[in-house]
């Protein structure tokens, strides 16, 4: 009997693959036994993490550069993707970014990339991925959010904007999509979690002090977001949809006293 998790047979486009979140999750459905596209701004990054994520699993998988912050990336990405595996049943929207800026700092071309990036972005590829999903009637998409979705610092508006409304939106195509056959929407709200993201702005000093408001005490491994997104991205999860599954160390459940 196959497990409820296996994705044998099953294609997944994850976005922002090359390193940190999307790589482990990437991994982790490869072992599972999906076919598995890649796409980043870097080459070479993206060249070397695809042998990483396949190794020793006999899936095929291809990589594609993509600055997901240009609308016109979608389309030539999905074609070369589908030409290369067939279509799409996984859609993992992971590719993102922050630029912490308080609110009278912000400037619009900061906004207006962010807003592209981590949001539509997603729609754009959530779109073009739907209609072959309907078709099979099987398929799987992922929002990457944040728990600066859920809740934020100084600083967040633009990063929080854009979790918040993915988690919105999740809501709403789960329910698109919902009477379509089996196809699922839903999202992951990460907590602290040790990548390039957050210590390209974080001090040592933060990062000790972040741990500490985690209930277990420290930051995540990106390996530990794999399982959470394989339950969503498989067979195991054909019952949980329009759900945002917070992974945070226990980093959002402190009242204040
Ligand atoms: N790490 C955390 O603590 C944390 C917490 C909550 C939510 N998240 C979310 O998790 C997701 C993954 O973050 P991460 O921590 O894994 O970050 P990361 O290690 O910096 O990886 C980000 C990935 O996105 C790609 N990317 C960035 N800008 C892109 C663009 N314009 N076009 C295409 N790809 C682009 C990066 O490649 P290139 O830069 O080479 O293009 C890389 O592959 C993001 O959506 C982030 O907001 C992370």
């Amino acid at each position: 009997m196959q497990s409820p998790f296996s994705l044998t047979g099953k294609r997944a486009l994850i976005t922002g693959g090359s390193k940190g979140l999307g790589k482990a999750m990437a991994r982790a459905f490869a072992l599972h036994g999906a076919d598995i596209a890649i796409c980043s701004r870097n080459a070479a990054e993206l060249e070397s993490a695809l042998e990483e994520i396949l190794a020793g699993t006999h899936r095929r998988g291809v990589w594609e550069v993509a600055d997901l912050s240009k609308r016109e990336a979608v389309e030539p990405l999905l074609r070369e993707v589908e030409t290369a595996l067939g279509g799409i049943d996984i859609l993992v929207n992971n590719a993102g970014s922050n630029a912490p800026q308080e609110i009278d700092q912000i400037d619009d071309e900061t906004w207006d990339r962010l807003l592209e990036l981590n949001l539509s972005s997603c729609m754009a590829l959530s779109r073009g991925v739907v209609p072959g999903m309907k078709e099979r009637g099987w398929g799987r998409i992922i929002h990457i959010s944040s728990v600066m979705g859920l809740a934020s610092t100084a600083g967040r508006s633009l990063y929080s904007a854009t979790k918040a409304a993915l988690i919105g939106m999740t809501r709403a195509m789960a329910l698109d999509l919902g009477p379509h056959g089996n196809i699922t929407v839903n999202s992951i709200a990460p907590g602290p979690f040790l990548t390039d993201l957050p210590m390209s702005f974080f001090s040592e000093e933060a990062r000790a002090a972040i741990a500490t408001r985690t209930a277990l005490g420290r930051w995540g491994n990106p390996e530990e977001l794999a399982g959470p997104a394989l339950l969503l991205a498989s067979d195991a999860g054909s019952y949980i949809t329009g759900s945002t599954l917070v992974v945070d160390g226990g980093a959002t459940i402190r009242t204040m006293r």
